[in-house]
């Protein structure tokens, strides 16, 4: 089922999520519909509260589902390491036809559990590290506009403001 993602300054995507506890079907019904979710978007990745669930969880496929072996499911995911630097363009379902740089490690470590609740460490490098940023930072409720330099940030709002005022957004 696809799913309703949230748009900015909906509450729900800036308040940390709650740790996954039960890896039952239910969670897995919540990541396949998030996985569907991500494809009709066009996205790489999404985490629970863009859907409305306050949760520790988000999916990633930076193939746009042509590769199964790419699909992560991550649940209470965490950055255990992290080096070098990108300063790239992003953009953000929660925030349609948003793009702006930021900064973000070039390499980072996770450490998060599957579907099932098994603990994995995984390495991501360039597009997949800063997917798992972007993605991680969600579940903690912090938005990519907080990593941009405070002058995109001002412009990006302002952008977004004029959009709500035009019934735009
Ligand atoms: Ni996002």
């Amino acid at each position: 089922m696809i799913l309703n993602v949230v748009k900015y300054p909906d509450p729900v995507l800036q308040k940390p999520g709650e740790p996954v506890t039960e890896f039952d079907d239910e969670l897995r019904q919540l990541v396949a519909d998030m996985f569907e979710t991500t494809y009709a978007k066009n996205g790489i990745g999404l985490a629970a509260p863009q859907v409305g669930v306050s949760k520790r969880l988000t999916v990633i496929d930076t193939s746009l589902g042509k590769d199964p072996n790419e699909r992560l499911v991550l649940a209470n995911p965490e950055v255990i390491a992290r080096e070098g630097r990108l300063y790239e363009e992003e953009g953000c379902l929660s925030f349609p036809d948003i793009s702006e740089k930021v900064v973000r490690a070039a390499k980072v470590t996770i450490r998060a559990q599957d579907e099932y609740g098994k603990w994995f460490e995984k390495e991501g490098l360039d597009l997949l590290s800063r997917c798992f940023q972007h993605e991680i930072d969600h579940v903690d409720g912090v938005l990519f506009i907080y990593r941009m330099s405070a002058l995109k940030r001002d412009l990006t709002l302002r952008k977004i403001r004029k959009l709500q005022r035009e019934g735009k957004w």
